[in-house]
Protein backbone atom coordinates (compact mmCIF):
# COMPACT_ATOMS: atom_id res chain seq x y z
CA UNK A 1 0.00 0.00 0.00
CA UNK A 2 1.62 3.42 -0.81
CA UNK A 3 2.21 5.88 1.36
CA UNK A 4 0.71 9.66 0.66
CA UNK A 5 3.01 12.67 0.74
CA UNK A 6 1.32 15.82 0.60
CA UNK A 7 2.62 18.70 -1.37
CA UNK A 8 1.34 22.35 0.57
CA UNK A 9 3.12 25.25 -2.64
CA UNK A 10 -0.27 26.24 -3.54
CA UNK A 11 -1.18 27.02 0.16
CA UNK A 12 1.91 29.34 -0.38
CA UNK A 13 0.63 30.63 -3.60
CA UNK A 14 -2.32 32.05 -2.48
CA UNK A 15 -0.56 33.66 0.29
CA UNK A 16 1.92 35.04 -2.48
CA UNK A 17 -1.39 36.55 -3.87
CA UNK A 18 -1.45 39.09 -1.37
CA UNK A 19 2.33 38.67 0.13
CA UNK A 20 0.83 38.21 3.65
CA UNK A 21 0.86 36.36 6.49
CA UNK A 22 -1.54 33.84 5.50
CA UNK A 23 -3.33 31.26 4.67
CA UNK A 24 -0.07 29.71 6.43
CA UNK A 25 2.10 26.55 4.63
CA UNK A 26 3.10 25.37 7.87
CA UNK A 27 -0.28 25.14 9.34
CA UNK A 28 -1.96 23.37 6.52
CA UNK A 29 1.07 21.10 6.92
CA UNK A 30 0.28 20.34 10.15
CA UNK A 31 -3.23 19.68 9.06
CA UNK A 32 -2.00 17.06 6.34
CA UNK A 33 -0.26 15.18 8.68
CA UNK A 34 -3.16 15.09 11.58
CA UNK A 35 -5.24 13.79 8.46
CA UNK A 36 -2.69 10.67 8.28
CA UNK A 37 0.02 12.01 5.05
CA UNK A 38 2.94 10.04 5.60
CA UNK A 39 5.49 12.79 4.27
CA UNK A 40 5.08 16.05 3.30
CA UNK A 41 6.30 17.54 0.08
CA UNK A 42 7.11 21.57 -0.54
CA UNK A 43 9.52 23.08 -3.32
CA UNK A 44 11.49 26.14 -3.13
CA UNK A 45 11.75 27.17 -6.40
CA UNK A 46 14.45 29.52 -6.80
CA UNK A 47 12.03 32.44 -7.84
CA UNK A 48 10.79 31.86 -3.98
CA UNK A 49 7.46 32.19 -6.00
CA UNK A 50 5.33 30.02 -3.44
CA UNK A 51 7.50 28.40 -0.28
CA UNK A 52 10.15 30.13 1.24
CA UNK A 53 13.43 30.26 3.38
CA UNK A 54 11.35 30.87 6.43
CA UNK A 55 8.71 27.88 5.33
CA UNK A 56 11.26 25.15 5.46
CA UNK A 57 13.28 26.56 8.37
CA UNK A 58 9.54 26.20 10.18
CA UNK A 59 8.46 23.22 8.41
CA UNK A 60 12.03 20.92 9.48
CA UNK A 61 11.26 22.20 13.24
CA UNK A 62 7.85 21.54 13.59
CA UNK A 63 7.02 18.13 11.44
CA UNK A 64 6.77 14.58 13.01
CA UNK A 65 6.43 13.01 9.78
CA UNK A 66 9.19 12.92 7.04
CA UNK A 67 9.72 16.44 5.00
CA UNK A 68 10.64 15.81 1.28
CA UNK A 69 12.05 18.99 -0.05
CA UNK A 70 11.30 19.52 -3.83
CA UNK A 71 14.69 21.46 -5.31
CA UNK A 72 17.07 22.08 -8.36
CA UNK A 73 20.28 21.92 -8.32
CA UNK A 74 21.14 25.44 -8.03
CA UNK A 75 24.05 25.56 -5.64
CA UNK A 76 22.77 28.11 -3.77
CA UNK A 77 19.58 25.58 -3.19
CA UNK A 78 21.76 22.93 -2.59
CA UNK A 79 23.42 24.52 0.21
CA UNK A 80 20.43 25.62 1.62
CA UNK A 81 19.38 21.77 1.71
CA UNK A 82 22.48 20.90 3.45
CA UNK A 83 21.71 24.26 6.25
CA UNK A 84 17.79 22.60 7.02
CA UNK A 85 18.61 18.71 6.69
CA UNK A 86 14.97 17.75 5.17
CA UNK A 87 14.36 13.88 5.78
CA UNK A 88 14.41 13.89 1.37
CA UNK A 89 15.95 16.20 -1.09
CA UNK A 90 14.12 15.17 -4.53
CA UNK A 91 15.50 17.10 -7.52
CA UNK A 92 13.89 18.07 -10.24
CA UNK A 93 14.60 20.51 -13.28
CA UNK A 94 13.05 23.91 -13.13
CA UNK A 95 12.40 26.38 -15.49
CA UNK A 96 11.37 30.03 -14.18
CA UNK A 97 9.08 30.62 -16.60
CA UNK A 98 6.91 27.24 -16.08
CA UNK A 99 3.81 27.28 -14.54
CA UNK A 100 5.43 23.55 -12.38
CA UNK A 101 7.54 21.11 -12.88
CA UNK A 102 7.37 20.58 -16.61
CA UNK A 103 8.91 17.07 -16.90
CA UNK A 104 11.40 14.73 -15.17
CA UNK A 105 15.30 15.23 -14.52
CA UNK A 106 17.59 14.33 -18.09
CA UNK A 107 19.87 11.96 -16.04
CA UNK A 108 21.47 10.41 -19.34
CA UNK A 109 22.19 13.99 -20.12
CA UNK A 110 23.16 16.21 -16.54
CA UNK A 111 24.85 12.59 -15.26
CA UNK A 112 28.16 14.19 -14.18
CA UNK A 113 26.56 17.54 -12.38
CA UNK A 114 23.67 15.55 -10.84
CA UNK A 115 26.49 13.05 -9.35
CA UNK A 116 28.18 15.69 -7.63
CA UNK A 117 25.16 16.83 -5.83
CA UNK A 118 23.30 13.58 -5.17
CA UNK A 119 27.22 13.06 -3.56
CA UNK A 120 27.10 16.04 -2.00
CA UNK A 121 23.45 16.02 0.08
CA UNK A 122 23.88 11.80 0.39
CA UNK A 123 27.33 12.99 2.46
CA UNK A 124 24.98 15.27 4.45
CA UNK A 125 22.88 12.07 5.74
CA UNK A 126 20.34 13.62 3.31
CA UNK A 127 18.09 11.03 1.31
CA UNK A 128 17.86 11.79 -2.57
CA UNK A 129 15.21 11.05 -4.90
CA UNK A 130 15.26 12.20 -8.53
CA UNK A 131 12.39 12.52 -9.72
CA UNK A 132 12.35 11.25 -13.77
CA UNK A 133 9.91 10.45 -17.09
CA UNK A 134 8.97 6.95 -16.63
CA UNK A 135 11.43 5.97 -19.29
CA UNK A 136 14.24 2.70 -18.95
CA UNK A 137 17.27 5.05 -19.84
CA UNK A 138 16.49 7.48 -17.00
CA UNK A 139 15.88 4.72 -14.74
CA UNK A 140 19.18 3.34 -15.65
CA UNK A 141 21.49 6.32 -14.98
CA UNK A 142 19.27 7.64 -11.76
CA UNK A 143 20.20 3.66 -9.93
CA UNK A 144 24.11 4.97 -10.65
CA UNK A 145 23.39 7.84 -8.07
CA UNK A 146 20.49 7.17 -5.88
CA UNK A 147 18.52 4.50 -4.24
CA UNK A 148 14.84 6.68 -4.42
CA UNK A 149 13.52 7.49 -7.62
CA UNK A 150 9.71 9.28 -8.65
CA UNK A 151 8.57 8.47 -11.44
CA UNK A 152 6.97 11.64 -13.51
CA UNK A 153 2.79 10.98 -14.12
CA UNK A 154 2.47 13.66 -15.89
CA UNK A 155 1.30 12.10 -19.17
CA UNK A 156 -0.73 9.44 -17.88
CA UNK A 157 -2.36 12.36 -16.07
CA UNK A 158 -2.89 14.52 -18.71
CA UNK A 159 -4.04 11.94 -21.36
CA UNK A 160 -7.20 12.46 -22.98
CA UNK A 161 -8.14 8.77 -24.75
CA UNK A 162 -9.19 5.42 -22.93
CA UNK A 163 -6.42 3.72 -25.46
CA UNK A 164 -3.15 5.91 -24.35
CA UNK A 165 -4.72 6.10 -20.52
CA UNK A 166 -4.08 2.18 -20.86
CA UNK A 167 -0.99 2.61 -22.72
CA UNK A 168 0.43 5.14 -19.93
CA UNK A 169 -0.77 2.90 -16.83
CA UNK A 170 0.91 0.03 -18.59
CA UNK A 171 4.30 2.35 -18.65
CA UNK A 172 3.99 3.19 -15.33
CA UNK A 173 3.52 -0.62 -14.60
CA UNK A 174 6.57 -1.78 -16.43
CA UNK A 175 9.00 1.05 -14.88
CA UNK A 176 7.98 0.63 -11.72
CA UNK A 177 8.61 -3.18 -11.69
CA UNK A 178 11.78 -2.17 -13.96
CA UNK A 179 12.87 -0.15 -11.11
CA UNK A 180 12.20 -2.48 -8.62
CA UNK A 181 14.41 -4.63 -10.12
CA UNK A 182 17.24 -2.06 -10.19
CA UNK A 183 16.73 -2.03 -6.58
CA UNK A 184 15.37 1.26 -6.44
CA UNK A 185 12.71 2.78 -4.42
CA UNK A 186 9.87 3.75 -6.51
CA UNK A 187 7.33 6.50 -5.62
CA UNK A 188 5.44 8.68 -8.45
CA UNK A 189 3.83 11.95 -8.79
CA UNK A 190 2.40 15.08 -10.72
CA UNK A 191 -1.27 15.94 -11.91
CA UNK A 192 -2.69 12.70 -9.98
CA UNK A 193 -6.43 13.46 -9.08
CA UNK A 194 -9.41 12.05 -7.04
CA UNK A 195 -9.90 9.82 -10.07
CA UNK A 196 -6.81 9.11 -11.35
CA UNK A 197 -5.19 7.68 -8.30
CA UNK A 198 -6.45 4.49 -7.45
CA UNK A 199 -4.61 2.65 -10.77
CA UNK A 200 -1.41 4.18 -9.98
CA UNK A 201 -1.72 3.33 -5.87
CA UNK A 202 -2.45 -0.27 -7.22
CA UNK A 203 0.91 -0.85 -9.17
CA UNK A 204 2.49 -3.40 -7.24
CA UNK A 205 5.49 -2.31 -5.33
CA UNK A 206 4.80 1.38 -5.57
CA UNK A 207 6.28 3.38 -2.74
CA UNK A 208 4.88 6.55 -2.31
CA UNK A 209 2.39 9.15 -3.99
CA UNK A 210 3.01 12.47 -4.20
CA UNK A 211 -0.05 14.76 -4.69
CA UNK A 212 -0.74 17.91 -4.48
CA UNK A 213 -2.63 20.37 -6.37
CA UNK A 214 -5.48 18.50 -6.27
CA UNK A 215 -5.92 17.96 -3.00
CA UNK A 216 -5.82 21.97 -2.39
CA UNK A 217 -8.22 22.50 -4.84
CA UNK A 218 -11.10 19.68 -3.08
CA UNK A 219 -9.71 20.75 0.04
CA UNK A 220 -11.34 24.34 -0.81
CA UNK A 221 -14.87 23.03 -0.28
CA UNK A 222 -14.40 19.84 1.99
CA UNK A 223 -11.60 21.61 4.00
CA UNK A 224 -8.04 20.49 4.05
CA UNK A 225 -8.52 17.40 6.70
CA UNK A 226 -11.58 16.05 4.66
CA UNK A 227 -9.27 16.00 1.74
CA UNK A 228 -6.27 14.76 2.54
CA UNK A 229 -8.29 11.69 4.33
CA UNK A 230 -10.25 11.38 1.33
CA UNK A 231 -6.94 10.63 -0.86
CA UNK A 232 -5.51 8.51 1.67
CA UNK A 233 -7.87 6.17 1.63
CA UNK A 234 -7.12 6.21 -2.63
CA UNK A 235 -3.60 6.11 -1.94
CA UNK A 236 -3.48 3.11 0.77
CA UNK A 237 -5.73 0.55 -0.88
CA UNK A 238 -4.74 -2.51 -0.65
CA UNK A 239 -5.16 -4.54 -3.31
CA UNK A 240 -5.41 -7.78 -1.74
CA UNK A 241 -8.67 -7.11 -0.23
N1 LIG B 1 6.04 15.48 -7.48
C1 LIG B 1 6.85 16.42 -8.02
C2 LIG B 1 8.29 16.08 -8.20
C3 LIG B 1 6.36 17.69 -8.36
O1 LIG B 1 7.17 18.60 -8.93
C4 LIG B 1 5.00 17.99 -8.10
C5 LIG B 1 4.49 19.37 -8.38
O2 LIG B 1 5.09 20.28 -7.55
C6 LIG B 1 4.21 17.00 -7.53
C7 LIG B 1 4.74 15.73 -7.26
C8 LIG B 1 2.77 17.23 -7.22
O3 LIG B 1 2.08 17.51 -8.41
P1 LIG B 1 0.57 17.99 -8.35
O4 LIG B 1 0.56 19.31 -7.65
O5 LIG B 1 0.17 18.07 -9.79
O6 LIG B 1 -0.18 16.94 -7.58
Amino acid sequence: MPLLGVNIDHVATLRQARREYDPDPVKAALICQQAGADSIVAHLREDRRHINDSDVKRLRAELKIRFNLEMSINPKIVGIACRIQPDQATLVPERRQELTTEGGLDVVKNFKRLKSVCRHLSDEGICVSLFIDPIKAQLDAARELVAVIELHTGRYAETKTPVSLRRELKNLENMTAYGIKLGLTVNAGHGLKYHNTLSVAEIPGMHELNIGHSIMAHAMFVGLEAAVKEMVVLARTDKTS
